[in-house]
């Protein structure tokens, strides 16, 4: 069982040292389901806050995901990467490998895949020995009113939005077990409590998130699992058509979110900081 009032610090070294793509004691099952690893580096242990915390962040090659891979591998924590293309991890991997701090490898995945979720998580605990922390924030929005919304959209948002997060939590919650406690954040929206005309799906899928992660929280307090929602306003992402815009400088960077997880991980066990809202703090006036 971990220490009370330490943040999440391992100092166990399982999982050091370089691996093959596949190990020896995959069976035939494990393979067919494991999407492919792709690269996969150690970096220098340092002395960071999270020296040996193992994270899997969902949807991490870009914002907000990967923004938070990125202040974990800063501060010695070891972070399986993913999202659903393979250059988009291997490229987050090679620049996060480049912080020579904490140890970060990469495997693609659906989470619209259950099987696939499974095998990301399994990724991370066999190549680093366990799990600590698992971050559901692969997201996507798609706005239209409920006449126009199309039932394929509708679909994609909750199987992405919603569905994945019981997967992925569904196979962390062994892991974070066997280490004695852990976390898990998913990465909600304030439009998990404010509805606005033409977010039908986006509403509806962080909107049961939230209640999903209430829930989630309830069950697994007691085990020493930590569980939160972060819902934050809007974020200067691709989540937006176009991408990040130069001019919305107003809104909330996904660093921002990242910081919102690292200073939460560095609560003591006996608090736990269940939900979180944090919008800009000057938008636009309307
Ligand atoms: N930006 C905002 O204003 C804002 C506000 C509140 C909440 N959020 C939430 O924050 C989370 C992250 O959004 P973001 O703003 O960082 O968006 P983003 O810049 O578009 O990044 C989304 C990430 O998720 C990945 N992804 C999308 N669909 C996926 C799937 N089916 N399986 C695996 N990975 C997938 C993307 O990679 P690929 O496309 O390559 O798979 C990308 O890495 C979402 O849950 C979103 O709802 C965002």
């Amino acid at each position: 069982m971990r220490k009370r009032g330490k943040p999440f610090r391992r100092n166990d070294t399982s999982g050091a040292g370089n691996i093959s793509r596949a190990t020896q004691s995959d069976t035939p099952n494990r393979m067919e389901q494991r999407t492919e690893m792709t690269l996969k580096t150690e970096g220098t242990p340092g002395n960071g806050r999270f020296h040996g915390t193992v994270a899997v962040v969902t949807g991490s090659t870009r914002g907000i995901g990967r923004a938070v891979a990125e202040a974990l591998v800063r501060e010695g924590g070891r972070v399986m990467v993913s999202s659903r293309r393979s250059e988009a991890v291997d490229e987050t991997v090679a620049t996060l490998q480049g912080l020579s701090t904490g140890a970060v490898a990469g495997q693609v995945c659906d989470v619209r895949d259950p099987a696939a979720c499974h095998a990301l998580v399994e990724a991370a605990v066999e190549r680093f020995g366990g799990l600590d922390v698992l971050v559901n924030n692969a997201g996507l929005g798609r706005f239209a009113t409920i006449q126009e919304m199309e039932p394929e959209i509708w679909d994609v948002q909750i199987r992405t939005n919603l569905d994945a997060v019981f997967h992925c939590s569904r196979a962390a919650i062994p892991h974070l077990r066997a280490r004695g406690g852990g976390w898990i954040f998913n990465i909600g929206s304030l439009a998990g409590r404010n509805a606005f005309s033409g977010g039908v799906a986006y509403n509806a899928s962080k909107w049961g998130l939230l209640g999903m992660t209430e829930a989630m929280m309830l069950d697994l307090r007691h085990e020493g699992i930590r569980v939160s929602c972060i819902m934050p306003g809007s974020v200067n992402t691709h989540f937006f058509e176009g991408g990040p815009h130069p001019e919305h400088d107003w809104k909330l960077q996904s660093e921002d979110i990242a910081q919102v997880i690292t200073d939460l991980m560095s609560f003591p066990d006996r608090a736990l900081p269940s939900k979180v809202e944090i919008r800009p703090s000057r938008p636009p006036k309307r």
